[in-house]
This record gives C-alpha cells, structure tokens and sequence, in this order.
C-alpha cells in the first residue's frame, strides 16, 4: 500500500471507462483502511442524501427511532402535526444521549440526566433549576435540527445545511419511476445484517449480476434461460439510465415479477402499469448507498449504515402494494417472497465478509473489470470524485 493513499496518480487506471483496456476496480485499501473510510465519512456521507428507509418507520405522532449514522447518533420522530423531523441525539444541557437506539412512541423526549424535555417538534419545553442563570432562554436550547426530506414515503436525512435540496439530488429519477405508485406501498418485510464488510462491497454487489449465476445458482438463476440470455451466451449489458440527478439505475427487461423463487405464484401483477415497466425490474442505487428494486409487483430496497470500513449494518426491506397487504391471503403468499429475499441475501451476506478478508490480504491488488461491472465502476467514478477530487 502507497504511502499517500489519496494521491489522485493512484487511481488513474480506475477513472478509465469500463470497458477501456487497463481499467482497474478500485485498489483495495479503499474497502480495508480506516483512512479511507473516514475520508468518505467527511466528503461523502456529512455532505449528501442518506437513506433511511419508508416513513412507517415513524407511522404515527409520537413514533422515533433512534440509531446512528456513521457515527452520528440521529433521532427521527413525528410530532402531532404529523411532521417527522430529525434531530442530533444529544442533550443541549450537557450532551447526554437522549433515546436509546431502536424505536418507540414517547409524548416528548426527557433527558435522562437532569430531566430537560424536549417536545416532539425538538423544542425545550421543560427544565429544572435553571431560574438563576442568566440569559438563559428556553427558545434557544431546542435540539440540534438534522434535514429530513421525503420522496414517495423514502426518508432521507442529510447533515450538511448547504448541501443541494432532496429534489435536486434525486433529478428526474422520481418521474422515471413514478409508475411504481410508491405511496402506497406498504413495507412487511425487515431484516437485519451486520456484516463485516466494507459498504461499498455491498453496493457493488447489488448493482452488478455477474455472480448471479454462479453465487445464485442454486436459488434465483433459472437454468436454461437465464435473465440476460441463453445460458453460455455472453452476458448482456443492460445500460444505465441516462438523467439528471445523482443514481445509477438499470432495467431488466423480462416476463412476469423476479422476486419470487422459479415456480412460485405471488400476488398478481399491478395492474396498468405504464410502459416498459410492465414487464421487467428497475434496480439501482441512489448515490450513495440507497439501493432499489421495483418489481411489478412489489419494492425492496437496502438501508446501508457504514459502522467502519470493515463493518456495515444492512437492512433489508420488502414492500407491497396495499392492493396486496389487504388480501386475505397475504399472510401466506408473503411468505414466498420471504424466503426469496431471505434466500438470495444470505447468500450475499455470506459471500461478503470473504471478499473483505480477501481484500485485506496484503498482497492484494486491484482486479479488471468486466463489461457487465459497468455501473458499479460508474458508480466508483462518483465515489472518486467525492473522496479525491475530479481531476484524473
Ligand atoms: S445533560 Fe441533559 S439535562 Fe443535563
Ligand atoms: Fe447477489
């Protein structure tokens, strides 16, 4: 490993387009050191849009949750007007944690040091002995407001006051898959994942099917014909949407919904839904670590929390339709898309800790990429040009 890791000479052959001769995947120092990971904790994650899941986290007033973001304790909660804001999880007296991490419904937010309360809108509303200090004003000691902004019931916080609006960061990818109907999907599925990898090990393996029908064989890869052709058939290239705004998403064009195990019914397919999206799956990431996919018949995403550059918490979630939460039989035939995303997903938490470990052999190197790995080396362009700068 170079001595000066962010020396921009060191990522010239990365910054070539994919399919350049000589490009090379991002070294591995930039999955394995602390270094770089606190560089992409200042450059990247203070400075952008994060993704922190649907607004039913909080459905109803007085709903928090209260979890970390790199590093950063947050507190989410709805007031009794219905507004959820976000807020710096930390008393404005002396600091002390408010809320625990998880989620609740509380009437206010009481300090469990010296009992200052705090009312859902994060103002300080009730203190103790605080009669003789001078100047001291209730008003200025609310808490310390974090922006949240929704898009089709998405949360997403951000912790840098100049930083672009929601909307800008999204461009037009809210009317390129405005059909999806996202206000009425309603999520039934959580899980949790601490794995110990690097975050962008995960983004990258979401965005890229080259291991589908090797890490996938046995579950989702459906044998003789494949979702991207004949089987021995060069892999196909589906390209990347091309828009404003701050994703790297992709269409894969097929019959009927992929987020079912092969011979498996689901619920039926919503129906009119506009276009091409009728008959295929839109999947992506919006930068820089929300990660989609919308099926005819449901949505599922990842949260992503970076914990350190060897740890991340992913959390994975399935939504529906209310047409479909509403069945009778939902219950049961949730069921299959269970064990379709349980399935799949552990077979990528367990493949990704080995990837780690593999990239903090100190012998390692970074590898080639393949035709098909073109939007997670976009999306490693965009990275670069956050961490290092935009100059080759
Ligand atoms: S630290 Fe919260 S009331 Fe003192
Ligand atoms: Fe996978």
């Amino acid at each position: 490993m170079p001595l000066d890791i962010f020396d921009p000479q060191h990522y010239a052959r990365v910054r070539l387009p994919a399919n350049a001769p000589g490009a090379l995947s991002l070294p591995p120092w930039c999955y394995t050191t602390p270094e770089y990971f606190q560089r992409e904790v200042e450059r990247i994650f203070m400075k952008t849009w994060n993704f922190i899941g649907r607004v039913e986290r909080v459905e109803k007033p007085g709903d928090y949750i209260a979890f970390d973001f790199v590093g950063v304790p947050v507190i989410v909660v709805r007031d009794k007007d219905n507004k959820v804001r976000a807020f710096a999880n930390t008393c404005r007296h002396r600091g002390a944690r408010l809320l625990n991490d998880g989620a609740g419904n509380c009437r206010a937010i009481k300090c469990p040091y010296h009992s200052w309360v705090y009312g859902l809108d994060g103002s300080l509303i009730g203190v103790q002995d605080m009669e003789d200090a001078k100047s001291f004003e209730k008003k200025d000691y609310g808490l310390i407001p974090i922006r949240l902004e929704t898009w089709g019931g998405y949360m997403f916080i951000c912790f840098d006051p100049d930083a672009k609006p929601l909307s800008a960061h999204l461009g037009d990818l809210p009317q390129k898959i405005d059909g999806y109907r996202l206000e009425s999907m309603r999520p039934r599925f959580r899980r949790e994942h601490d794995i110990a990898c690097n975050w962008k090990f995960m983004v990258e393996n979401f965005l890229e099917y080259y291991h589908t029908p090797y890490l996938h064989l046995r579950s989702v890869y459906q044998k003789p014909v494949n979702f991207l052709g004949q089987a021995g058939a060069p892999m196909v290239v589906l390209p990347a949407e091309q828009g404003t705004g701050d994703y790297v998403f992709f269409f894969m064009p097929h019959e009927g919904t992929r987020a079912l195990l092969a011979g498996d019914t689901g619920f039926p397919l919503m129906e009119n839904l506009p276009g091409r999206i009728a008959n295929g799956t839109t999947s992506g990431c919006i930068l820089p670590s929300a990660m989609m996919s919308f099926h005819q018949d449901c949505t599922w995403f990842l949260e992503i929390y970076p914990i350190a550059h060897n740890r991340t918490k992913v959390v994975q979630v399935g939504c529906f339709p209310d047409d479909a939460v509403n069945r009778p039989d939902f219950e049961e035939v949730s069921q299959r898309y269970f064990k379709r995303w349980d399935l799949v997903m552990g077979e990528d938490v367990d493949m990704l800790p080995k990837q780690q470990k593999g990239a903090e052999n100190s012998l390692a190197v970074a590898g080639p990429v393949c035709h098909v790995e073109d939007k997670i080396h976009a999306i490693r362009h965009r990275w670069l040009n956050q961490v290092i700068g935009n100059s080759p």
